[in-house]
């Protein structure tokens, strides 16, 4: 293949617009946040697309995964990103330096370490951000990829924080501008970060991030060089039932390349099985792991699925739906008892299960939209809401 990747140019073009240029009475400065499910090239478009495309329209992109080393805290991972964008020129560390009273240092930052730049160290992320806008003169966009998991740490709430003091002080006149872009695989989880004006990001814009369509696939089947061509649109029906993942794709292609028997006339054909079967192997996997639930753990989640953003564990109408949903499991009256131990073992236990994700403060949501979709096709969400 000539490109690894297939490229949304105008998509890029049209989302860096709206990162950095804030209409008045638009809500865009406060952050974008991005949606799409697991494994649907959000990450791949982040860093082969949006990047350039900010670069080229002349801000400053900093780039923060959240997902790729789950050993780091992601607190730490923001406070890297900025370390790393700061270090990359002599002339910030310089001003760093002297803006924390050191004009002795010397200069070429040998003696300034990056290690002084962070949460409740001397050089705080506002100071560290501003020296690099002043710097640069240029506006300054940090994409933080699966920004959900800085919720589940004390350092990664705290970094958030952080990032919203720095926000409001680079977008003032004095600087020339912060914009957050926020992704995530989870709509839920996401919309946790900017609900409650608590939240770091309140009111920032939700972007229901666009799968890869029709043209991907032509790409794909154009490139893909198997023995025998596939037909485009019979492929993208494949995908569309496939949750739209391009590595279902890649991955019974490769299985073709690699089986010499295979008669090429049987290519297509061979295709659309190798893709059915593995999108049939992941949801007959959870499909398992949802029917080993205990009742009370199947009612919980059920529940949450069926409220969503709205719900909120421990509330007396909540109490009530999870006896609605025991009772639909033809579990007797006479036998349910929902108390609030009860649905915080079965929380637990749920989300050992990795079924359920708890972000730090005690706010609950369904790992995978793929979950809500299996249970309300099997019918189990109705009434629960
Ligand atoms: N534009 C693209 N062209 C080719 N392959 C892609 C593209 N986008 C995603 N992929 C492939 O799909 C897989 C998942 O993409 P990724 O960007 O990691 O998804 P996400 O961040 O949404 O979980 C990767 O293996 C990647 O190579
Ligand atoms: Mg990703």
């Amino acid at each position: 293949m000539a490109e690894i990747f297939y490229h949304r140019p105008a998509l890029a073009f049209r989302l860096s617009k709206l990162i950095l240029q804030v209409a008045i009475g638009s809500a865009a400065s406060s952050g974008v946040f991005l949606a799409a499910p697991r494994r649907t090239g959000k990450s791949t478009f982040a860093r082969e697309d949006l990047r350039p495309a900010l670069e080229d329209a002349g801000a400053i992109v900093l780039y923060a995964d959240l997902w790729k080393d789950q050993t780091k805290d992601p607190g730490l991972v923001i406070v890297q990103a900025v370390r790393e964008a700061v270090g990359r020129s002599e002339g910030f560390v310089t001003r760093l330096a002297k803006g924390a009273g050191m004009e002795k240092v010397t200069v070429g930052g040998l003696s300034f370490s990056l290690d002084r730049i962070g949460l409740g160290n001397d050089i705080d992320l506002t100071t560290a951000l501003a020296a690099l806008s002043d710097e640069s003169k240029k506006i300054i966009v940090l994409i933080i990829d699966e920004a959900q998991h800085a919720i589940t740490t004390d350092q990664g709430v705290a970094a958030l924080f952080a990032l919203k003091a720095a926000r409001d002080e680079l977008n003032s006149s004095k600087h020339h501008g912060l914009r957050i872009v926020c992704t995530g695989s989870n709509r839920d989880k996401l919309a946790m970060l900017r609900n409650s004006k608590d939240q770091a990001f309140f009111g920032a814009s939700m972007v229901q991030f666009p799968t890869l369509d029709q043209d991907f696939i032509n790409w794909f089947c154009a490139n893909v060089d198997l023995p025998h061509s596939l037909d485009p649109s019979n492929v993208f029906e494949l995908f569309k039932e496939s949750g739209y993942r391009p590595e279902l794709l890649g991955a019974a292609a490769d299985e073709i390349r690699f089986d010499f028997a295979l008669d090429p006339e049987m290519v297509p054909h061979r295709f659309a099985l190798l893709v059915r079967a593995q999108a049939e192997e992941i949801n007959a996997d959870l499909r398992k792991v949802i029917h080993s639930l205990t009742p009370i753990q199947s009612a919980v989640i059920r529940v949450m699925s069926a409220k969503g953003e709205s719900y909120a564990p421990f509330e007396a109408p909540t109490m009530n739906l999870y006896a609605k949903a025991l009772a639909q499991a033809g579990i007797a009256e006479s036998d349910i008892k929902v108390e609030v131990p009860g649905v915080q073992q079965a929380l637990l236990a749920l989300q050992e299960k990795k079924l359920v994700w708890k972000a730090s403060r005690g706010v609950y949501a369904v790992d995978e939209q793929v979950i809500v979709e299996l249970l309300r096709d099997a019918g189990l969400l109705e009434g629960l809401s």
